[in-house]
């Protein structure tokens, strides 16, 4: 798919406030500073369309960008990030929660993954929560220009060996760099054909 146009609609942490479009929305989430923000930037192929940034916690409200005028990707705060305070946590979980069971529009999460770390309980854990709620996901392995192919291959091995004990099959996945413009269109290419045009 080619992005003809990428806008920035809205920020807001109150779900009943997202547009109200009927237009299908991807959402990117993961652990604070996983790469969320940057790869919206690397596959929209516009640098600073979403604010990213080498300290954890950056995005911190739910924002939806338009995408050639027929779709939407929403960037979402980190999970996971030990230094925001305890009650901002809980309003974070709050909202990152009523947006995966409130958001109709919603096709599929992108659930990112740092490649280089081992699997993590806190992900595991989210892809949990959407499985038990019916919310469609897929992985994306971020920051591949981090590692050698074959430490990609081992990792995204020691991935599967532990999703294959709570799942019948692996879910889809991508691996991607945001600084190298890794799976980029594959990524594209995915969401065009859920989008059925
Ligand atoms: P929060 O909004 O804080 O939850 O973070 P985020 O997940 O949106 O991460 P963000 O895109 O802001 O990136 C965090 C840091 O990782 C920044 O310093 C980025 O430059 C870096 N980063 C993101 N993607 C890549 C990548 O593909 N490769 C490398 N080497 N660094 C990356
Ligand atoms: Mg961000």
């Amino acid at each position: 798919m080619k992005i003809k146009s990428a806008e920035f609609v809205v920020s807001n942490s109150d779900v009943s406030k997202c547009p109200k479009t009927r237009l299908p929305e991807y959402a990117f989430i993961g652990r604070s500073n996983v790469g969320k923000s940057s790869l919206i930037n690397m596959l929209t192929g516009r640098k600073s369309l979403a604010k990213t940034s080498g300290k954890p916690g950056k995005t911190q409200l739910i924002n939806h960008f338009l995408i050639n005028k027929n779709w939407h990707l929403v960037d979402l705060p980190g999970y996971g990030y030990a230094r925001v305070s305890k009650s901002s946590k809980k309003v974070f979980q709050k909202f990152i929660t009523q947006y995966f069971s409130l958001r109709e529009q919603l096709i599929t999460a992108f659930v990112l993954v740092d490649i280089r770390h081992e699997p993590q309980p806190i992900d595991l854990e989210f892809m949990q929560w959407l499985g038990e709620n019916g919310i469609p996901f897929s992985i994306i392995f971020t920051k591949a220009d981090k590692l050698k192919p074959k430490a990609i291959e081992n990792h995204i091995e020691a991935y599967k060996a532990i999703l294959l004990e709570t799942w019948e099959d692996m879910p889809n996945y991508f691996i991607t760099s945001s600084s190298k413009s890794i799976g980029k269109d594959t990524v594209l290419d995915y969401i065009e054909q859920l989008n059925g045009n």
